[in-house]
């Protein structure tokens, strides 16, 4: 019986969030926090997940014909969004290799989820690949990171490809996203930047961050596009002083790209205190990232990582320390 084990790395977003759906580029990078993905086939058309850390039990679905549809046989009710992108990912892919099994599915992870660390892309990504490995399919990293961004796109309604393409290739990447294939570049970076995360819980879904993000482009337009377009021009910026090592520069940067997210309406009081606190703490530059309305904020402190993290503790954030440029998706069969 082959059994299949795959892992996908969390990020978090270096400059761009927010302006990247609209066609402005953005930096990410995957951190040394991962989630995992289990999967063993079965002889029936059974699809069961189990996912402690997401706090799901153990929820059967069923292939209900060659269609590759899945469908619920029980009302699992708030699960039920959960195990989404699961289930999502398991009928594209099965959709994609022509093959609709049943197999055993068991995610854990090593990050908060829905914390804005990308989960949702690494439980998308994982799940694919995991999928196609168990049943002899091995896909190439552009074809994972594309039914994980097909996946993300059908659950939430609107995704870049962000967040499956960092979870899939790890590293640093810039990413602009054109037609028909998203422009990568993979950033070598010669520093090692100390990071800090800090993370509030979080009040709003990133599909409802963006909604409220459109509604007010929408609304004022003649405001809100330069300010998505000013995010993609300190992105560019930020590409150069990466790669150069100009942490100061980076740090004025961050700080730049929060005033503009804070000026698109995502970030709250939570997050503005422990921006604000981490650069009193010593950081050079500091910025919620991901979709906001809580979650996560990095902070750039080098020589000053042990400060930043105790201003954050101290204000009710959770402190979290990642490395940078962590090691994309990886596969392990075992027979
Ligand atoms: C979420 O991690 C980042 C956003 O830019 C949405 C996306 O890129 O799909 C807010």
């Amino acid at each position: 019986m082959v059994e299949v084990l795959v892992s996908a790395p969390g990020k978090v977003t270096l400059f761009g969030e927010h302006a990247i759906v609209y066609g402005e580029p953005a930096i990410v990078t995957a951190i040394s926090r991962r989630l995992y993905v289990k999967a063993e086939p079965r002889s029936d058309k059974n699809l069961k997940i189990s996912a402690m850390d997401l706090k799901i039990p153990g929820v059967i679905l069923t292939f209900v014909s060659d269609t590759g549809e899945l469908t619920l046989e029980t009302d699992y009710g708030r699960v039920v969004s959960a195990v989404s992108y699961v289930k999502k990912a398991i009928e594209l892919t099965a959709n994609y290799v022509g093959e609709f099994r049943g197999v055993n599915i068991e995610v854990r992870s090593s990050m908060p989820v829905g914390a804005g660390l990308g989960t949702s892309a690494a439980v998308a990504v994982a799940t694919v690949a995991a999928y196609a490995y168990a049943l002899g399919y091995e896909l190439s990293k552009k074809e994972i990171a594309k039914l994980g961004h097909k996946t993300e796109l059908e659950v939430q309604g609107a995704a870049s490809p962000m967040d499956t393409s960092i979870a899939t290739y790890g590293g640093t990447i810039y990413i602009k996203p054109e037609k028909p294939e998203p422009i990568i570049e993979h950033l070598k970076l010669t520093e090692e930047y100390p990071l800090v995360i800090g993370y509030v819980e979080r009040k709003n879904t990133t599909k409802e961050l963006v909604a409220k993000v459109r509604k007010l482009k929408e609304k004022k337009p003649e405001i809100i596009m330069p300010i998505i377009r000013l995010i993609g021009v300190l992105t560019e910026d930020a590409k150069k002083a990466l790669i150069s090592g100009d942490v100061v520069e980076l740090g004025e940067l961050m700080n730049i790209n929060h005033g503009l997210l804070d000026a698109l309406g995502v970030s709250t009081k939570e997050l503005n205190d422990l921006v604000y606190a981490a650069r009193q703490a010593g950081a050079l530059g500091s910025k919620l990232t991901g979709a906001g309305g809580g979650g996560c904020m990095i902070a750039l402190a080098p020589g000053r990582v042990a400060e930043v993290s105790t201003a954050i503790d101290i204000l009710g954030g959770q402190p979290m320390d990642a490395k940078m440029s962590a090691e994309g998706l990886t596969v392990e069969v075992k027979k």
